[in-house]
């Protein structure tokens, strides 16, 4: 089976496919939007199985273009808001969020959580900016370093496997560099990668593993998520997802 096939498979059962919480999300929405019943334009681009999108359809008198370049997890995303009564607020597409087919300031809002890693963050904050409107807020959370210094076995492993992390102030200057003005920063708390991702995650490797009957392929995407938490519970002190809220200059 091809690998991102199993990638999808050992993920789609779960609430969230990356750390976060609704205490999270509802925080960073205190921090970018004043009036919870303005009507808002969101993209939420990399939105998995729907952990924030659904959320902000909930809390916000929004629509929200929920974005992500695998259509398994829209699907499940649909399904939920259906369920949960939200899906004539939230449209869905699948597309790279590299070629988003969107219009010059069309949005209010750009939230993408855990997500933008995947372009790279600062190739992200600026390709999306067009996507803005002038005054509008981006909402981002992005691998950062919590310490000027760490340890050298996590800092070779994420230089490794993303070396555009760095610290908030970093961030924050790339953002300045590009026209925004960050407004708020906070780091996501332990039980954002725990209790809501790695533990669910952790119990959902047994099964995964009979389903593939225990083939190279999945026993090595175990091993490598098995490593990564293992850094965390190691190394919890020097990195965690920030979350960044900064509005586009006018
Ligand atoms: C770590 S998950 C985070 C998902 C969700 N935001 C959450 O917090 O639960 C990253 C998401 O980005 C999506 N993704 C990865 N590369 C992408 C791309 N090039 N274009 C669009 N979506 C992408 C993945 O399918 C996945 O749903």
């Amino acid at each position: 089976m091809e690998n991102m096939q199993l990638v999808i498979d050992l993920h789609i059962e779960g609430a969230r496919q990356g750390p976060g919480s609704r205490q999270a999300t509802e925080r960073a929405i205190d921090f970018a939007v004043s009036d919870r019943s303005i009507p808002l334009e969101v993209a939420d681009i990399g939105c998995g199985t729907g952990a924030s999108a659904i959320l902000l359809a909930q809390l916000l008198n929004a629509n929200i273009t929920a974005v992500d370049f695998l259509p398994q997890f829209l699907d499940v995303l649909r399904t939920k808001a259906d369920q949960l009564g939200v899906s004539d607020r939230i449209t869905t597409l699948a597309c790279s969020m590299e070629s988003l087919p969107f219009t010059d300031e069309q949005f209010d809002v750009i939230w993408s959580e855990g997500a933008i890693y995947n372009m790279g963050f600062e190739n992200g904050i600026q390709q999306w900016k067009r996507l803005l409107k002038a005054g509008g807020v981006l909402v981002v959370s992005e691998i950062t370093w919590t310490t000027a210094q760490r340890p050298l076995e996590i800092q070779d492993y994420w230089d490794t496997h993303y070396p555009e992390i760095g610290t908030a102030s970093s961030k924050m200057k790339v953002l300045e560099d590009h026209g925004y003005t960050p407004l708020a920063y906070f780091a996501l708390g332990e039980e954002c990668w725990l209790e809501n991702y790695y533990q669910p995650l952790q119990e959902r490797f047994q099964q995964f593993l009979a389903r593939h009957h225990h083939s190279s392929e999945a026993t090595n995407l175990v091993a490598a998520e098995e490593r990564e938490i293992s850094l965390f519970q190691q190394f919890r002190q020097y990195f965690s997802y920030g979350v960044y809220i900064a509005r586009k200059n006018s």
